[in-house]
């Protein structure tokens, strides 16, 4: 069998560990050639591929990003805006003359919504979940996200003792789209006094109210953690800066703010996302050589499964309010804003 694989969406630590699994499962062990696609969906638009041996398979593991590089293309838009089919008919003619048996997408939400709908155009299509907001329906985690966690707590564990010496509020705003995952669990590993999620919205007053409460207690200084996607009296866009000014119109506490950004999504992967990206990868081949298709791979309760395409084409999974760490974090006495 011949299998191509690409990378699509917004890089995260683990792709390059994904592509070796699936790679070197394929062909150690089931006999496969494999084809690296370059630019995600870009890439089988124009053809753009590199044969992956054993050579290009190695030193992948820890590597951060994509050794085949990506791009939010989606070939689908025109075909819905306007009726141009001419991009689905050039990836069915470009599979075919590549002479694949099966597309391996690994990307996020948009990602595996394209993956269904290149299914739809007859073609063998595997995903493969991957970004570091951890918001793709169907599987508990994705691999990125342990990595993110980590990046973003020990900017928080490095705000506290700045705060503290300048009796300051910093608001630290970290990334994870429409989903509050990295801004819930970064924050309760990292100590914050106040979380506040996309999910949950906020009370402005509510914040201030728990900001007064600790200087009141003697702690005149507080870490704020905000999930990027938090809206802000209805408006989208610049939680950290918006809130920051909020906060001290309503409490006279000198307040400064952070935006984390792109450093979450840098760099090494960490042992977990490896080995994740690693299972996930193999199991993508191990279905591959039993021509199961169609399926995104994903992990439930600690076990690597798949499930349709169609069952994850277009949802998100975002934090719900009965999570774990939100009730343990309520009964600390920590703030989520309302
Ligand atoms: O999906 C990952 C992510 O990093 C989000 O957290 C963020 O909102 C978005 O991508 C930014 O993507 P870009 O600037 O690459 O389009």
């Amino acid at each position: 069998m011949k299998i191509g694989i690409l990378s699509s969406g917004g890089d995260c630590p683990g792709i390059n560990a994904t592509i070796r699994g699936v790679g070197k499962t394929a062909l150690n062990h089931f006999g496969m050639e494999v084809v690296g696609i370059h630019y995600g969906f870009q890439g089988l638009l124009n053809r753009n591929y590199t044969p992956l041996g054993d050579k290009k398979l190695s030193g992948l593991l820890n590597l951060g990003g994509t050794i085949l590089g990506t791009s939010r293309e989606k070939p689908f838009r025109q075909m819905l805006e306007s009726g141009d089919n001419e991009k689905p008919k050039a990836l069915i003619k470009n599979y075919k003359a590549l002479g694949l048996d099966c597309l391996v997408c690994i990307g996020g939400n948009g990602t595996q919504k394209t993956a269904y709908q290149v299914s739809q155009l007859g073609l063998n299509i595997i995903g493969i979940p991957k970004t570091i907001d951890n918001d793709v329906f169907g599987t508990d985690i994705t691999f990125g996200f342990d990595s993110a966690v980590h990046i973003a707590t020990e900017a928080i564990d490095r705000l506290h003792s700045t705060a503290s010496s300048h009796n300051r509020v910093m608001v630290i705003e970290l990334m994870g789209h429409k989903a509050g995952w990295i801004a819930l669990h970064a924050g309760m590993a990292g100590g914050a006094d106040v979380i506040l999620l996309p999910e949950l919205g906020c009370d402005i007053d509510k914040v201030n109210k728990a900001i007064l409460k600790r200087s009141k207690k003697g702690k005149p200084y507080s870490i704020v953690v905000v999930g990027e996607g938090l809206k802000l009296d209805g408006i989208a866009g610049n939680p950290a800066s918006r809130l920051s000014k909020q906060i001290y119109a309503g409490t006279q506490i000198e307040t400064r703010e952070t935006v984390l950004g792109y450093v979450q999504r840098g760099g090494s992967p960490s042992a977990y996302d490896r080995n994740l990206a690693t299972r996930l990868g193999g199991y993508a081949t191990e279905l591959i050589s039993k021509g199961v298709f169609g399926q995104m791979v994903s992990i439930v309760n600690g076990q690597i499964t798949s499930l349709p395409l169609i069952e994850v084409a277009g949802k998100t999974k975002l934090v719900t309010p009965d999570n774990d760490l939100i009730l343990q974090g309520e009964r600390m006495g920590i703030s989520f804003g309302v």
